[in-house]
């Protein structure tokens, strides 16, 4: 089978196709034949040595396909059973084998690019949105790029959960792709200056809580916008990790709460995985939760798709197909 493997961390040039054989299923596995890969922000991470992981290794976390063989343990799934997954190392590649305890039935109904495309980013949406700060009406949100994979699904659900969207990109086809998610207002912060605007803009000049991706160019002016005893959700680090910084200014910018969540930690057991894809699969299928698939690209051009990704070129999510 073809996969893209990486040899040594660096830039997309590390990628390389390579053809090894199909993986066996261990007692609990299954392997699966992918349909659709995803490309996340974290495949760059752990392609440029952000995430420490030892080379070599085929990259990509997240996809959806159909089970060609189960281990002899596995009781839950059988050869022919449509499934997606995330947190799979592995995943840019013809064939995947993963644990039967991580594989997600998918409904009928749902399609391999909504079925990828749900998993990693949708997931993550969903528990930024309704478990990390539970939005509710009357809530200011800050989401920062709000027109990219996480970005367009957690301003639709803030949006539905009744909190007040503010949004930042770096466009103005992203900015209307994000106020067609429902966000209330837009800002280009790398023309304005995004502070200055969210106070303006805020009521009380304040938001609730930033939802921040952004990281190294983003953080420390979103402590400035919390009214007190706000949240600071600092989920990744796409313009660069944030220095260490002093626990006091928390208690100076007013009593704020700061956390690094990360959606592992979220799906953690097996009913909280399916509950929470459930309700991701409930949404797209009740018209509730639109996916853009802004971008596919053959499996053998993944390093285009990270060239884009990182060059700020993508929205919405990114497929690779096998
Ligand atoms: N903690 C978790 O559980 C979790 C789960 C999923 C994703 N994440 C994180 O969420 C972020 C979004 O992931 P994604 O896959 O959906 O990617 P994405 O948002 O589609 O792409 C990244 C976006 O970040 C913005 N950006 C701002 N400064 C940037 C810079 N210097 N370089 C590159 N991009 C920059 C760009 O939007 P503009 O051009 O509009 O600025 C870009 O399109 C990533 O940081 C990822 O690690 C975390």
């Amino acid at each position: 089978m073809k996969a893209i493997q990486i040899n040594r961390t660096g830039g997309p040039e590390v990628l390389e196709v390579v053809e090894i054989g199909v993986p066996k299923p261990g007692e609990e596995d299954v392997v699966v034949k992918v349909e659709t890969a995803g490309v996340n922000y974290v495949d760059v991470y752990h392609r440029d040595g952000r995430y420490a992981v030892k080379p070599p290794f085929i990259l990509g976390q997240e996809g959806a396909g159909t089970v060609i063989a189960v281990g002899t343990g596995v009781t839950e799934l059988k050869v022919g059973d449509r499934v997606a997954w995330t947190g799979i190392m592995g995943s840019y590649a013809e064939y995947v084998k993963l644990p039967a305890s991580r594989a997600v039935p998918v409904p009928e109904k749902i399609g391999w690019h909504e079925a990828a495309a749900a998993m990693l980013q949708g997931m993550t949406a969903h528990y930024l949105s309704h478990d990390t700060y539970p939005l509710k009406k009357g809530d200011t949100a800050l989401v920062h790029a709000a027109a990219g994979g996480v970005g367009l699904l957690l301003v639709q659900m803030a949006h539905q959960l009744g909190a007040r969207v503010i949004g930042t990109v770096s466009t103005e086809e992203k900015a209307e792709l994000a106020r067609s998610a429902g966000a209330d207002e837009i800002i280009l912060y790398t023309q304005t200056d995004f502070e200055a605007e969210v106070h303006r803009l805020a009521p009380d000049g304040r938001v609730q809580v930033v939802y921040d991706s952004v990281g190294l160019s983003t953080f420390s002016k979103g402590l400035n916008l919390l009214s007190p005893r706000g949240m600071m959700v600092l989920f990744g680090s796409s313009s660069g990790n944030i220095p260490p910084f002093e626990l006091g200014t928390l208690s100076q910018k007013g009593s704020l709460f700061v956390t690094r969540p990360s959606l592992a930690h979220y799906i953690a057991t097996r009913g909280e995985l399916l509950s929470r894809s459930r309700d991701v699969f409930d949404m797209i299928l009740s018209g509730k939760l639109r996916l853009r698939i802004g971008h596919t690209y053959k499996l053998t051009d993944a390093a285009q798709a990270h060239k884009d990704l990182e060059g700020r070129k993508t929205t919405g999510k990114i497929l690779l197909l096998p």
